[in-house]
């Protein structure tokens, strides 16, 4: 029987902090469902002291997440850790995450404290956290690059104070697999008390080694991994969940290792958590890229016709990639429909499938075959729609060679109709800057890429606009086979995100975010 490997994913604080990677409050709810469904160990919520929106979605998700562990970041002090326990005491099962730096460069520079000084502080942090929960974790940031003889100790000093779990990262991506993994032994050897703490590995990517580091650690007696999906994170990321699973799923005998992770729901969180950021992941990024499982050279298909054991080390099955070409067409009716999304993984309510259906009658209109990423697309872009409060109801575009890109644009809102015109640099900006003249809202375009999301002429474009808003970031998103709508459609959306996020800010505190 392999060794039981907790995953704890913490896609939601060490990725969501990530220049790029922020999402809302309804994306993390959606985000924390999947990974529900993905049966990790443990989500990392957030960090409910960062801010008040970290706090808000930590806890909403402490009241949401009942089959597996919630937990929430503080630094190693009184006031971080109350505010966690605040947003955390809602859960099923919480965790209370509490860090300090260790290593001699973090205490010189960054905190200006003695080792003997951070050891208590780590004691009395996990000492607080624990008159408040049973489940507390404690990290020792930059351990990798810490003196081990008092990693030791304070590990030690933790874990008689009752921390459960015990986490080693590789903050800064320096270790390499076989000294990461001596660091581990050397804990299981030496601290009398670590058979009452689950070790924990937590290790970023800047040298490429998160995973490889990870894996060492596994062989080393760590039962705990600390993860992301699609390896996003701080710098160069965090060790990619997708990755570690797979591993521990296609080499769990010379790993010693099993997780509970269900591998079929893989495929789809990744999706999903590109659909809510726009971060996508590389081509050939191992497990989630396009061309992961996609033999291309001549004598690799024909060794996969004669039998997929030569060239395939696990199926596109076991993560969840589900083989089909062309799917549907316009004749299709909502049984079909609704059994497909079944297929894809997507239980849809009987509201959820009309409105599903009536997206996917108008693109069938537009498009002769209908593919299953395409299916997904649009069911993201109606999943991700917040209460429309901007409807666009025209558009009118005009650009090409030696003309002013101008657009105009007709916006509803409740019942009245706003209709404005600008020129701009494209046609994109130039509606971009009609539709704020329509709204008043000033708005910083931070980011914005489209990518086709099938294949042919007439496939849909996926559009995903960041836009801030007085120093806040909302994320808005479109499917559309034309790509200037599409583009509009994902601003008006970011817009709407951040209108609700007003609504819902005004209704819980009578506090303004912004818009
Ligand atoms: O990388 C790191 O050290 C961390 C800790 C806060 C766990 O993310
Ligand atoms: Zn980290």
């Amino acid at each position: 029987m392999n060794n039981r490997i907790f995953i704890f994913d913490t896609t939601l604080r060490d990725g969501e902090q990530s220049p790029g990677a922020s999402m809302n409050f309804n994306e993390k709810i959606r985000m924390a469902r999947q990974l529900e469904r993905l049966q990790v160990d443990v989500i990392e919520a957030g960090f409910p002291i960062a801010s008040e929106g970290d706090f808000e979605s930590v806890k909403e998700i402490a009241k949401q997440i009942r089959t597996v562990s919630v937990a929430g970041l503080c630094r190693a002090n009184f006031n971080d850790i109350d505010r966690a326990w605040e947003a955390l005491q809602y859960a099923a099962q919480p965790r209370i995450h509490t860090f300090i730096a260790t290593s001699d460069i973090h205490l010189k520079y960054k905190l200006k404290k003695s080792r003997e000084e951070v050891l208590d502080q780590a004691v009395a942090a996990v000492r607080r956290a624990k008159s408040y929960c049973q489940d507390v974790e404690f990290s020792c940031e930059d351990a990798s690059r810490s003196d081990i003889d008092f990693l030791c100790r304070i590990v030690e000093a933790a874990i008689a104070e009752g921390a459960t779990v015990i986490n080693i990262p590789d903050t800064v991506g320096y270790s390499v697999p076989e000294e990461y993994g001596a660091i581990i032994r050397t804990l299981t050897q030496r601290v009398p008390n670590i058979a009452n703490a689950v070790l924990s590995v937590h290790c970023h990517d800047d040298l490429g080694l998160a995973v490889a580091n990870s894996l060492a650690g596994v062989m080393n007696g760590a039962r705990q991994i600390e993860c992301t999906v699609n390896g996003i994170g701080e710098r160069a990321g965090n060790a990619s969940l997708e990755e570690i699973a797979m591993a521990i799923r296609t080499r769990g005998e010379v790993l010693n290792a099993a997780t509970n992770i269900v591998t079929e729901e893989i495929y789809k969180s990744s999706k999903l958590l590109i659909s809510l950021t726009g971060m996508h992941v590389q081509r050939n990024k191992a497990i989630v890229g396009d061309n992961a499982f996609a033999h291309e050279a001549g004598i690799h298909q024909d060794g996969m016709l004669k039998n997929p054991l030569t060239y395939e080390i696990m199926t596109p099955a076991s993560v969840g990639i589900k083989h089909s070409t062309l799917v549907l067409g316009k004749h299709s009716g909502r049984h079909a429909l609704k059994q497909r999304y079944e297929e894809l993984g997507y239980q849809l309510s009987t509201e959820e499938l009309e409105k599903a259906y009536t997206l996917f009658s108008a693109l069938a209109d537009e498009k002769k075959q209908v593919f299953d990423d395409d299916l997904v697309a649009i069911l993201q872009d109606e999943l991700s729609s917040p209460e429309e409060t901007y409807k666009i109801e025209t558009l009118q575009v005009t650009s090409g060679v030696n003309v002013v890109p101008t657009a105009t644009v007709g916006l509803r809102k409740g019942g009245e109709f706003f209709q404005d015109s600008s020129t701009g640099d494209g046609p994109v900006d130039a509606a971009y800057r009609a539709i704020g003249r329509i709204t008043g809202i000033k708005t910083e375009l931070l980011d914005y890429s489209i990518k086709s999301v099938s294949w042919g002429q007439d496939a849909i474009g996926e559009v995903f606009v960041k836009i801030a808003i007085d120093g806040y970031v909302f994320n808005g998103r479109s499917a559309s086979t034309d790509v200037i709508t599409g583009s509009v459609k994902a601003y008006v959306n970011a817009i709407n995100h951040a209108v609700s996020a007003r609504f819902r800010k005004q209704q819980s505190s009578g506090e303004n975010v912004g818009v």
